[in-house]
């Protein structure tokens, strides 16, 4: 059983824990990797983009824990079997997973190829890669009996369908990890491992830069906040989740949207 806080001295604290970030080189994935450095956790990025990662690893260095990159491409299982393995050799037992790193496209589904190229690409990202990693590293936290969380960085998207830009392949893949998340937390419990999911909402990363003024425009006049989200953001109710703060807290999906969904 995980045990209950007795204060909150201490709640949000991941001194000394091990975290795996997926796609933690950059955008939301990076400003989870700051926030959890902020909170004492050393981190492993896994990602494809090395030179980003090595960027990556410049910015946390200056919170004086481990950080690390391993080069893995979450689409194939053997790709992330050789991470998980190299990531327990080199950085140690994980108490920490974040599958963050994702894909989208804008298509709607009949002006798709006939090889459905962007389905594929998206689901084979989103939810097999997320079920691949959690294959390979829960099976680890598992067999090294000392609990952990799983978050998964879903979306908004899994709950409505994005009137600015068509992207079934996308909304799909982040309702199926929902629930994933959800028979996770059933499965994993037992393990002392609690899974959550996280549902970001239009967060100010390299992709928003890309969004057309006049859609970024009706995006925050629909948001009651009124504002796009920062990465550390996501960063911070990832560390709520990932701390002892959180101990009873599993299945649950979280939205950080600015009120996004009631209102859009
Ligand atoms: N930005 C938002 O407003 C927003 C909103 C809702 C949900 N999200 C979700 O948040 C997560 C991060 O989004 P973001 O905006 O930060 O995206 P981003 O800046 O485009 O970064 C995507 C990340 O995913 C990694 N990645 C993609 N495919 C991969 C693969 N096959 N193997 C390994 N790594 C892979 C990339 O690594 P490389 O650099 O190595 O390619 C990169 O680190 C995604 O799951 C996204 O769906 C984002």
């Amino acid at each position: 059983m995980i045990p209950a806080i007795t204060s909150m001295k201490n709640a949000f604290d991941l001194t000394g824990k091990n975290a795996v970030i997926t796609g933690g080189n950059r955008g939301l994935g990076l400003g989870i990797a700051v926030a959890m450095a902020q909170s004492g956790a050393n981190i492993a990025i896994l990602c494809r983009d090395k030179a980003k990662a090595a960027e990556a690893l410049d910015e946390l260095k200056q919170y004086g824990g481990k950080y690390m990159s391993f080069d893995c491409d979450i689409t194939d299982i053997k790709s992330v079997r050789a991470a998980a393995n190299e990531v327990v050799s080199d950085f140690g037992e994980v108490d920490i997973l974040v599958n963050n790193a994702g894909v989208s496209c804008f298509n709607e589904l009949l002006n798709m190829d006939e090889e459905l190229t962007d389905w594929y690409n998206v689901v084979n990202t989103d939810l097999n890669g997320t079920v691949h990693v959690t294959y390979e590293f829960g099976k680890k936290m598992r067999d090294a009996g000392k609990g952990g969380a799983i978050i998964n960085i879903a979306s908004n998207a899994a709950f409505i369908v994005n009137k600015t830009q068509p992207m079934s392949p996308y909304s799909t893949s982040k309702a199926a990890v929902c629930h994933f998340t959800h028979c996770m937390a059933v499965e994993l419990g037992k393990y002392d491992i609690r899974v959550n999911a996280i549902a970001p909402g239009f967060f100010n990363t390299e992709l928003s830069k890309f969004i057309p003024a006049d859609q970024y425009e009706y995006i925050n006049n629909q948001m009651p906040l009124h504002r796009f989200g920062e990465p550390i953001e996501v960063g911070a109710l990832a560390v709520f989740l990932a701390s002892p703060a959180a101990a009873q807290i599993t299945g649950t999906v979280q939205v950080t949207d600015g009120g996004y969904i009631l209102s859009c």
